[in-house]
C-alpha cells in the first residue's frame, strides 16, 4: 500500500514538472514567434462613401520586399481597394499611423538580425513609449532565410511592437523563408487577406495603373537631378549616380573553374565619397541585343519616346519611372524580365492570355499543386525567363503590359575592395561572375555578370562607360581600441573588404613605430595556382609584415580537400585563447554556408577550452556579436 502511494506521489511530481516545462517551452516558442490573432470581428469600419486608402509599406534590401509590396498593391486595386505601395524611408510616421488606418508591412531582416537600411528610422520609432496606435489597423509579412541566425528577426519585431504600441492586428502574421519556398509562403499567407479586409472596409471599384502615350518631347536625363524623383516605384535608381568605370581586369590566374573580374570606378571625377568596406549598389542594365529582340516582339520602335500617365486622379499608385522615355531606355533599365520566373507573374500571364485558353490552362497549372515540379524544374534546371516564356508560349503582349508584367531591376551590391583613406579617388569591387550551367546543356549568365563582361568589351574598343551606383552602410569597420587583434575570414570573393583593412594598415603602420595588435588573415578557394585572387597584393602585404600571421586553404590542391574551417580548427588554441581574453574582433565574409560552418566551429571551440555547456557558449557568442567583436556579411 505504501508503494502504491510512494508510486502515485512520483507520478504525481513527474506530471507536474514536466507540464511546467512543456507550458515553459510553449511560452518560450511563442516569444520567438508571434501567434496567429484572429480578426478582430469588433473592427468593422463603415465606409460606404469614404475610401479608405491601405498603405504597403516596405522594408527592403535588394528590392524583394518592394516586389511583394508592389504585388500586394496591384492586387489590392483588382479587389476594388485604394492601395498603394510606400518605402519606409519616406513616411512622416506620426502623420500617417497615429491618425490611423491600414497598413500592411512586407519587412526584410538584413546584417545580422537588422532592419533594412530604408527601415530604420521606423523601427527605432516604433520603439519609442507609448505612441498609443490604437486606430492604426496592420498586419505584417517578414521575409528572411533560415540559413541565417536570426530568422525573421525583423518582420517578428515589427508584428510585435505594432501590437506593444496597441494598434490591432487584422490579419494573421506571416513570414518566408528565402532559402526555399519564399514566395509559396507568401501566397500562402495572402489567401484570405482580401476577404478579410472586405469584412472590414467597402472596397470601391478603381482602375489600376497607367497608360502609355507616344510624345515628340526630348527624354529626360538621368544625370539631373529629376523633380518629384521619390514619386516613382524606382526611386532608388533614380537617386543613384553614374560613376565613371576605369577599368576592368581579371584576378585570377587561370579561368578553369570561373572568372573573378577586378572593376574599379573613378570616384574623384564624379566627387563621390565612399569609406572602407562599404558596400557599392550596382544597377546593372540589359544587353541591347535582347532589348531589341523584345522591342520586335512587343512591335516597338527602340526610338520611340512615351510619356506615362496615371490612368485616374484618385489613384495614388506610383509610376514605374519618369517620362518622357524612350523604348530602349525603357527597356534597358528598368524591366526584370531575364530574372526568376515568379508564380505571380505566371498568374499575369495567364489573365493576359485570355483568348487562348490552352496557355491559360497550361499557365495556371504551373501555379498549381499538380504543376509545381514542372514549374520547379523551370526555375532550378532551365532557369526559363518571362521573356522565353512569353515566346515560347506566342504569347501577344504590348509594351503597356509588358511593363507591367516585369519586375524592376534590382541593385547588386558588392563589399568595397579598396580603402578610402588610401585611394579616395578610386574605388575598386571583386566580381565573381554567376555562370549557370543548364540543363541542356547552355548557360545563363547572371544579369550584372552579364552587364561588366559587356561593359569590359566597351573599353577595349576604347569607349568611356559610366554606371550607376549607390552605397550602404556596412557593420564592417575596424576597432576603435588599437591593441585589438583582427581575425578576417574571407574565402573567394570574401577577401574583399579585408583588402581595404590591410590597406589602411599599411599606411597606419608608416606613421607607426610599433605594433600593438596582429592581423590575422584565412583565405580559401580552389587552387593556389588558379583562383587565388590578390595573390600578389597578399603575399606582399604578408612579407612586409602588414599581414601577421597568413592562413591559406587551397581545397583541390590535395586529395583531401581543406577549408578555412579546417586552418581554424587547427589553430583552435589560439582561437580560444585571443576571444576569452577580449582580445579580438572577427570578421567574417564570402558565403552563408562558409560564415555559418565557421560560426558552429567557434562554438565547438568555446565549448572545447572552457567547458561551458552548448547554451553558455551560444550566449557568449550572442554577446560577441552584440559587442560587435564578431561581425559577419553573408551572401
Ligand atoms: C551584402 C552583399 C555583398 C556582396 N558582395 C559581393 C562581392 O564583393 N563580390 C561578388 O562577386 N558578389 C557579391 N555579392 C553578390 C552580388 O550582389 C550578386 O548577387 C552577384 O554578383 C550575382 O549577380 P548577377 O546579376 O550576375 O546574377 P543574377 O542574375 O542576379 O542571378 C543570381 C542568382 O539567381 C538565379 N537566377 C537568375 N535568373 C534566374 C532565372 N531566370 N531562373 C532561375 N534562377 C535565376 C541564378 O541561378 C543565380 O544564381 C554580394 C551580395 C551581398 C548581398
Ligand atoms: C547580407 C544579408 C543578410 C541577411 N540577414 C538575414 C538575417 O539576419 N535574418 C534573416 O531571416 N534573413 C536574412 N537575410 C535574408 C533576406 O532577408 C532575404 O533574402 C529577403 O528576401 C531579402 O529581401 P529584400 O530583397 O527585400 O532585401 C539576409 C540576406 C543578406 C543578403
Amino acid at each position: 500500500m505504501e508503494i502504491q502511494y510512494l508510486l502515485a506521489s512520483i507520478f504525481l511530481v513527474v506530471g507536474i514538472l514536466i507540464y511546467s516545462l512543456k507550458s515553459k517551452f510553449e511560452k518560450s516558442r511563442q516569444n520567438s514567434k508571434p501567434q496567429e490573432v484572429k480578426t478582430d470581428p469588433g473592427k468593422k469600419i463603415n465606409c460606404q462613401e469614404q475610401l479608405i486608402p491601405i498603405s504597403i509599406y516596405f522594408g527592403t534590401q535588394q528590392g524583394t520586399a518592394a516586389r511583394f509590396a508592389k504585388q500586394l498593391s496591384e492586387e489590392g486595386k483588382e479587389h476594388g481597394f485604394l492601395t498603394t505601395e510606400v518605402d519606409l524611408n519616406e513616411v512622416e510616421f506620426d502623420q500617417e499611423m497615429k491618425k490611423g488606418k491600414f497598413g500592411i508591412f512586407c519587412m526584410a531582416t538584413h546584417g545580422e538580425g537588422d532592419p533594412t537600411d530604408n527601415a530604420k528610422k521606423f523601427i527605432s520609432w516604433l520603439q519609442e513609449p507609448q505612441l498609443s496606435l490604437k486606430d492604426f489597423n496592420f498586419t505584417v509579412f517578414g521575409l528572411g532565410n533560415r540559413q541565417y541566425e536570426h530568422y525573421n528577426k525583423i518582420g517578428r519585431l515589427t508584428n510585435n511592437l505594432l501590437e506593444k504600441q496597441n494598434a490591432i492586428r487584422f490579419y494573421k502574421y506571416g513570414e518566408g523563408d528565402a532559402n526555399s519556398t519564399l514566395e509559396d509562403d507568401f501566397i500562402d499567407w495572402k489567401k484570405d487577406l482580401w476577404n478579410v479586409l472586405k469584412e472590414l472596409i467597402h472596397p470601391t471599384p478603381q482602375s489600376s495603373t497607367f497608360k502609355l502615350v507616344k510624345s515628340n518631347k526630348e527624354e529626360i536625363n538621368f544625370d539631373q537631378t529629376l523633380q518629384g524623383q521619390f514619386q516613382y516605384q524606382t526611386k532608388q535608381f533614380l537617386k543613384a549616380k553614374y560613376c565613371q568605370v576605369v577599368s576592368i581586369t581579371q584576378l585570377r590566374q587561370n579561368q578553369q573553374d570561373g572568372s573573378t573580374l577586378q572593376i574599379i570606378f573613378d570616384t574623384g571625377r564624379e566627387g563621390i565619397e565612399y569609406k572602407t568596406a562599404m558596400n557599392l549598389g550596382v544597377y546593372p542594365e540589359n544587353n541591347d541585343e535582347q532589348i531589341l529582340e523584345i522591342a520586335n516582339y512587343l512591335g516597338e520602335n527602340l526610338k520611340t519616346i512615351y510619356t506615362l500617365e496615371l490612368l485616374e486622379e484618385t489613384n495614388k499608385a506610383k509610376l514605374p519611372f519618369p517620362s518622357p522615355l524612350s523604348v530602349k531606355k525603357i527597356l534597358k533599365h528598368f524591366l526584370d524580365f531575364n530574372g526568376q520566373l515568379m508564380k505571380n507573374t505566371l498568374t499575369k500571364l495567364a489573365k493576359i492570355s485570355i483568348d487562348d485558353e490552352k496557355v491559360r490552362n497550361y499557365l495556371l497549372h504551373l501555379t498549381t499543386e499538380e504543376g509545381k515540379k514542372e514549374f520547379q524544374q523551370m526555375v532550378d534546371e532551365q532557369k526559363t525567363t518571362i521573356f522565353q516564356l512569353i515566346q515560347r508560349n506566342n504569347i501577344k503582349l504590348n509594351l503597356a503590359q509588358f511593363i507591367e508584367l516585369c519586375p524592376r531591376i534590382s541593385p547588386r551590391l558588392f563589399t568595397i575592395a579598396s580603402s578610402n583613406i588610401k585611394s579616395p579617388q578610386q574605388l575598386e569591387i571583386a566580381d565573381s561572375l554567376l555562370i549557370d550551367d543548364l540543363s541542356d546543356g547552355t548557360q545563363k549568365i547572371g544579369l550584372c555578370s552579364q552587364y561588366f563582361l559587356n561593359i569590359q568589351q566597351r573599353l577595349l574598343q576604347g569607349e568611356s562607360v559610366k554606371v550607376r551606383v549607390d552605397f550602404r552602410e556596412s557593420n564592417f569597420k575596424l576597432p576603435d581600441d588599437p591593441n585589438k587583434s583582427i581575425i578576417m575570414i574571407g574565402p573567394g570573393t570574401g577577401i574583399a573588404p579585408f583588402i581595404g583593412f590591410l590597406q589602411e594598415r599599411e599606411i597606419f603602420l608608416q606613421n607607426q613605430a610599433q605594433k600593438q595588435n596582429e592581423y590575422i588573415l584565412y583565405f580559401g578557394c580552389k587552387h593556389e595556382n588558379g583562383d587565388f585572387i590578390y595573390k600578389d597584393q597578399l603575399r606582399e602585404f604578408q612579407r612586409r609584415k602588414i599581414i601577421d600571421k597568413f592562413y591559406t586553404a587551397f581545397s583541390r590542391d590535395q586529395e583531401k580537400k581543406i577549408y578555412v574551417q579546417d586552418l581554424l580548427k587547427h589553430n583552435s588554441e589560439e582561437l580560444f585563447n585571443l576571444i576569452i581574453n577580449d582580445k579580438v574582433v572577427i570578421y567574417i565574409c564570402g558565403s552563408t554556408n562558409m560564415g555559418n560552418s565557421v560560426q558552429h566551429l567557434i562554438k565547438e571551440i568555446l565549448i572545447k577550452y572552457s567547458n561551458w555547456s552548448e547554451h553558455e557558449a551560444e550566449e557568449r557568442i550572442e554577446n560577441m556579436q552584440k559587442q560587435k567583436f564578431l561581425i559577419k556579411e553573408l551572401w
